[in-house]
Parts: C-alpha cells; structure tokens; sequence
C-alpha cells in the first residue's frame, strides 16, 4: 500500500531546528503550491508554536490558523496536543480542555495528535472525548522510549487500550531518535497484532537513523510518516520529504508524490533556511548526527537546553556529569519518557542535583509535582525516598490528577474580559496568562495605532 505523508515544515521541522520562529506571513506564500502535492497532512499547529506566536512573533495563534486553514482548501490540517498539558506546561481542569478542542476544530484542525508524557491514558480521555465529539479525528501518540520496562508486549497492550478509548490512528511519538531501524521493525509488527487503527511514524534525525527507521516501519507495515522538506529536514529535524518519496518510488510503497512540486516547495524555503544560517537562528551544530542521544537517550532538544542552564551556572565543565545524573532521576521518577514537560522538569531536577554537590538538595516544585503524582502514573513506581524528600507525609495523588482540578474558564473569563477580542482569547490566557496579557495589551496598542493614522489620512484627505 502508498505509503503516506505528513508534512512537518509548518511545525515540527521550524520548532526543531530555528526555535519556532516562522511567522504566518513567511508561510502564507507557500500554502497554495503545498496543498496541490497531496499530503495526508499538514502539521502547522500546536506544539510550542502556539507560545512561539504570542511570546516572540507578537502574533494571535488563532489569527494563524484560521489562516492557513483559509489556504489549504484540500489537505487536511494537523496539530500536537499535550493531553491535559493542552499546550502548556502544567494539567488543566476538563472545561479548559474540552474548549480548546471544539476551538481547534471550529478554527480549521483536522487531525489532533494527542499525547502524554508519562503515557498515562487516563491524562487523554478527556482532550480524546472531546475530539469525538466535535468530528475531529483523534491521533493518540506514544510516547516512545527505552527501559526494561518498555517491552513489546507493554507498547502492544497500550496500543489495544488506545484503540478500545476511541481513538482513530495511532501514532509512535519518537521525540529524541531512539528508535533504530530493526527496532522499529519489531516495534510496528507488535502494534499492528495490538490494533487495527492506521499507524504513523515520527521520529527526529538527531542520532542519524532516522530514514533507515523508516524504511524498516514501512516494509513492516507503517501507514504514514513524517517528514520535512529538504531545507528544514534532518538534524534534529524530521527526515527530508523528497528523500524518502524517491526511497519508495516505483516499489508498491510508492507515495505518489510529485518531486517536480516538491522541488518547487524546497526552493521557497531555501532561502530562509540560508538567511536563519547567516543571523544564528539556526546553528549549523544542530544539523550533525548527535551520537549523545543514543548513548544518554536524551532528545536533542533537551542536550541543548542543559547546555545553556549550565552556561547560566558557569558550569559547563559539569556537562556529562550531569548527562550521567539524567538517567539516575529519570529512574527516581518511575522512569518516564522524556518529552516536554518531563524533559524540563527531569533535566532541571538532574542539573540542581549535580550542581547543589547533594542529590535532592534543592527540589524543584515542578519536580514535587511529578512525586506527588500531580502528572499522573509512571510505568515504574517513584523512588520511596526520593518521594518522601519531595513531599514529605502529603498523600500523593493516585486518581486521575484532572479529577482534582475544579473548572477554570469562568475565573479566565473574568480576568480577561477588559481585553477580549474573540471567544478564543480565554483560551490563551489559560495558558500563557502573563504572556497572551502582554499580548493583548500590545495588539490593543497597534490598534490604537492604526485608528489614529486612519484619522490623519482622513483629516489630510478633507481639510476643514
Ligand atoms: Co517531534
């Protein structure tokens, strides 16, 4: 069977290698062209574009979507989705996150790919109900990586249980590359006995292996992958669409896609990619093969994080002291997969531990959160001592962590409502409520702004 591809360039690729920085206006002049190639999507939305827009680019996330909603009259339309995370950082209560769901769709997302970072199900129940409800397709994601527990029986059986709560595809989340190609062989036959929902593949360049990995998930029955095109692939990017296009040309894998058009998308994005070159957005350090995060198993967005925490300290001569603490608290904290927020909070937590001279000195209250089960279940249980460092006597929490949260919208309606423009405002300020305020009071501002020059022009145009 074709295989199929989901696109990445619009978020994924630009969130990996350039710090989310592409605006709506350097994408917009593309849309037409991608929308003729006959992707099974296009990923544009969620993920960290959404604080990218309002934090950095001064830009409504919603403006964003509606546009490019506007000009992909034929491809489907695909965004990330934390879970309760939604796209922030911490849980939210059921109403936040049904709402931004029915928003999503309403505004244009077809496709939501939702994940958590413990795959623990139960934090996507409601974002996955949601989706159901308002005739989205729901894409569950694992979170994938390593450890003893991680077996193929415990991905196959997690699989079966995606399926029984109403997802519609699922998808092998491979953040930090560690999926090497006979693994991923291996990984697909198990999932296909566990499910027959449609299976995709994502995975990042970081450790070299990527387009072998998809080779091998391909021939072992692998519906869909993701890829990026040429300009913004590899590194700790996503495999380049045109190399793997002609990899199964001509083979019954054969995608169908016309490298002509593809060509034609690659070389709009060329020049971005030599301009992010040439101003340091994009470090060419990120493009190489980071052997590291095979050998630590930490996703390469993470490696660079810590690099700069230590710089901060003056510590970077602790750098592989603390890729060595990394794995030790990942193990404290029932290993989880690391992916944000697990990876921030897991590496923050390793760096204090390493730069205190005492492990668990300094406990951070993201770290505490997670041991008293505020994220939900880890695979493994938390180290007991550890635990009880962190929150002493406190009962930690063993239900769904939402069910403790009480419902939100009413109070962020309330905050907002001097500032709100449109029903989806509530929404930003959930999640980024310092940020989306600045937001707000800088977009009232360049409204204010452009009222007074209409009022020049006009006095100009009819002098009394
Ligand atoms: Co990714």
């Amino acid at each position: 069977m074709a295989v199929k591809i989901t696109e990445t360039i619009l978020r994924d690729a630009h969130q990996s290698l350039i710090a989310t920085r592409m605006t709506t206006e350097q994408m917009l002049p593309i849309i037409d062209k991608m929308d003729k190639v006959g992707y099974h999507s296009v990923e544009c939305w969620g993920g960290a574009t959404f604080d990218a827009s309002l934090r950095f680019l001064k830009e409504d996330p919603w403006e964003r979507l509606r546009k490019l909603r506007a000009g992909f009259k034929n491809t489907k339309l695909q965004m990330l989705f934390r879970g309760q995370n939604i796209l922030g950082y911490n849980h939210y209560s059921d109403d936040v996150v049904e709402y931004f769901v029915q928003k999503s769709i309403a505004n244009g997302i077809d496709i939501i790919r939702i994940f958590d970072c413990f795959n623990d199900l139960r934090n996507l129940e409601t974002a996955v109900k949601a989706a159901n409800k308002e005739k989205g397709h729901a894409q569950i994601a694992l979170s994938y990586t390593l450890g003893d527990a991680y077996t193929l029986d415990y991905w196959k059986d997690t699989a079966r249980r995606i399926e029984e709560m109403g997802a519609d595809s699922l998808c092998i989340k491979d953040m930090a590359g560690l999926l090497v190609p006979y693994e991923a062989e291996k990984l697909v036959k198990a999932l296909k006995e566990g499910t027959k929902l449609p299976i995709q593949l994502h995975t990042h360049y970081t450790s070299g292996v990527a387009s072998m990995t998809y080779l091998k998930a391909v021939e072992a029955g692998c519906d869909i992958i993701d890829t990026a095109i040429s300009p913004f692939s590899m590194g700790t990017s996503q495999p380049a669409t045109e190399v793997m296009v002609e990899t199964f040309k001509g083979t019954q894998y054969d995608t169908g896609l016309d490298q002509n058009l593809l060509a034609e998308i690659a070389d709009y994005f060329r020049p971005m990619q030599e301009e992010a070159l040439k101003t340091g957005l994009l470090n060419p350090k990120v493009m190489g093969v980071n052997i590291k995060t095979l050998l630590y198993q930490v996703p390469g967005g993470m490696l660079s994080n810590l690099v700069s925490q230590l710089k901060e300290a003056h510590a970077e001569d602790k750098y592989y002291q603390v890729l060595e603490e990394i794995p030790r608290v990942r193990k404290d904290f029932g290993e989880p997969p690391l992916v944000t927020p697990s990876s921030q909070i897991v590496g923050t937590q390793a760096v204090l531990n390493v730069l205190q001279g005492e492990r668990y000195k300094m406990i951070t209250k993201e770290s505490k959160k997670v041991l008293g089960g505020e994220f939900g279940q880890t695979i493994k249980p938390f180290n007991p001592e550890v635990q009880k460092k962190a929150i002493g006597d406190a009962e930690p929490i063993t239900c769904r962590p939402a069910d403790k949260i009480a419902p939100q919208l009413a109070k962020f309606e309330e905050d907002i409502k001097e500032w709100k423009q449109q029903d989806e405002d509530v929404l930003s300020y959930a999640l980024f409520p310092q940020v989306a305020m600045e937001f707000f009071k800088y977009r009232q501002a360049q409204q204010t702004k452009v009222d007074v020059n209409a009022a020049d022009t006009k006095n100009q145009a009819y002098p009394v």
